[in-house]
C-alpha cells in the first residue's frame, strides 16, 4: 500500500436544455456541464473498504441498495486497473442535489472513477472512463442514453445522439440567461423512463410521433441557438414542455413553476431531466429578468435556483 498516495476524481452537474427521454430512443439532445454544482471524490489508504458520503459511512459491503451503482463502478474499475484486492477509503462530497435531474448519480461514478485511476497513477481517458460509468448507470437508471455520463465528465456542451461520437457544440445565445429551478421533489428517472417505455409498447404509433417531435425541437433549438435566437429557442422550450407532460413526465410543481416562469418573463421554460420532480429551466433576455424570475420562482416553492449565462463570457 503506497501510504503517501491520495487519489482525487472531480466531475460536474448537468443540465439538459433539450431532448430529455426523446435521447433515449435515439433521437438528439442539448446538454451541458453544470459548473454551478460539483461532486469531489478523494481515495486514501486504508486496511478496509470504506465509504463516506451523505447516505452512508461504512464498509462498502454493507452500503445500502440504494449505492449499488457506485459498489458496482467501484468494482468495475479495479477490475479494470487490475487492483481487485486492494483496501483504500472513499471520501464523497457533492453540492449536486440528487435525484433532481442534474446527474448526480452519473457524476458520482465519473468521480470516483476518475479518482482510482488517479490513486493508482494510470491515465483515465473517455474511451475507458464512459463505459464504465455507463454500467453503473445501467443500474442507477434502468436504460441511460449515456447523456449523463458524457455531460457530467466533459467541459464543453454537447449536441447528443445515442451510440454516435460526442460532438461538442458552442451554447453561445448573446444575452440569456438560463434559470435552473429544483422543485426540491426527488426526480424519479428509473420510473419515467421505464414508464416512456410502457407508453410506446401500448401505442408506438403516436407516441414515436411525440419523441420525433421532441426531436425535432431539438434539431430547431440547434438552429435557434446557431443564430443566436433567444425568442425562437424560449419557444421551442415551451414546445418541448407540452410534448414532455403528453409523455407523462411532468408533474403539477413543475408545470407550476413552468407558468410562473413565462408568466414573469420568460422567454420559456420546460422541465429538464428525467422529470416527475427535480429540476425545471427557464430561459431570461436579460440578468435583471432571470433574478426577477429566480425570485418568483422561489416565492412559487422552488427550493433552490441558479443563474446561468448562456452568452459569450467577456
Ligand atoms: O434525471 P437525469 O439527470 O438522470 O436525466 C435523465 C435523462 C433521460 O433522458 C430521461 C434518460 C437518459 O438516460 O437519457
Amino acid at each position: 500500500m503506497n501510504k503517501e498516495k491520495m487519489g482525487h476524481g472531480q466531475a460536474s452537474g448537468k443540465i439538459i436544455l433539450m431532448g430529455e427521454h426523446s435521447v433515449v430512443y435515439g433521437e438528439p439532445a442539448i446538454a451541458f456541464p453544470f459548473q454551478e454544482t460539483y461532486i469531489s471524490t478523494k481515495v486514501e489508504p486504508d486496511t478496509a473498504m470504506v465509504l463516506d458520503c451523505d447516505y452512508f459511512c461504512g464498509d462498502l459491503s454493507e452500503a445500502p441498495p440504494q449505492l449499488k451503482s457506485l459498489k458496482e463502478v467501484i468494482k468495475q474499475t479495479l477490475s479494470a486497473l487490475q487492483q481487485e484486492n486492494k483496501t483504500f477509503k472513499l471520501t464523497i462530497s457533492s453540492t449536486i442535489p440528487a435525484e433532481r435531474g442534474m446527474g448526480s448519480s452519473a457524476a458520482a461514478a465519473v468521480s470516483i472513477v476518475r479518482a482510482l485511476f488517479d490513486y493508482f497513477d494510470t491515465p483515465c481517458t473517455q474511451e475507458v472512463l464512459l463505459p464504465l460509468v455507463n454500467r453503473a448507470e445501467k443500474i442507477a437508471h434502468g436504460n441511460p442514453s449515456g447523456i449523463d455520463a458524457a455531460a457530467t465528465s466533459g467541459n464543453e456542451s454537447l449536441f447528443f445522439i445515442k451510440g454516435q461520437p460526442l460532438e461538442s457544440f458552442p451554447l453561445n445565445v448573446s444575452n440569456a440567461f438560463l434559470i435552473v429551478a429544483d422543485t426540491g421533489i426527488k426526480g424519479q428517472t428509473r420510473a419515467a423512463v421505464r414508464d416512456v417505455a410502457h407508453l410506446f409498447e401500448q401505442n408506438k404509433r403516436s407516441i414515436s410521433q411525440h419523441i420525433k417531435e421532441l426531436g425535432h425541437l431539438t434539431k430547431l433549438a440547434k438552429q435557434a441557438i446557431l443564430t443566436d435566437d433567444a425568442y425562437s429557442l424560449g419557444k421551442i422550450m415551451n414546445q418541448a414542455h407540452v410534448q414532455l407532460k403528453v409523455l407523462t413526465v411532468s408533474n403539477d410543481q413543475l408545470d407550476q413553476l413552468v407558468i410562473t416562469a413565462r408568466e414573469n418573463g420568460a422567454l420559456g421554460a420546460k422541465l429538464t431531466g428525467g422529470g416527475r420532480g427535480g429540476c425545471m429551466i427557464a430561459l431570461a433576455d436579460s440578468k435583471e429578468h432571470a433574478v426577477k424570475i429566480a425570485a418568483a420562482l422561489e416565492s412559487a416553492g422552488a427550493k433552490a435556483t441558479w443563474i446561468q449565462s448562456l452568452g459569450v463570457k467577456n
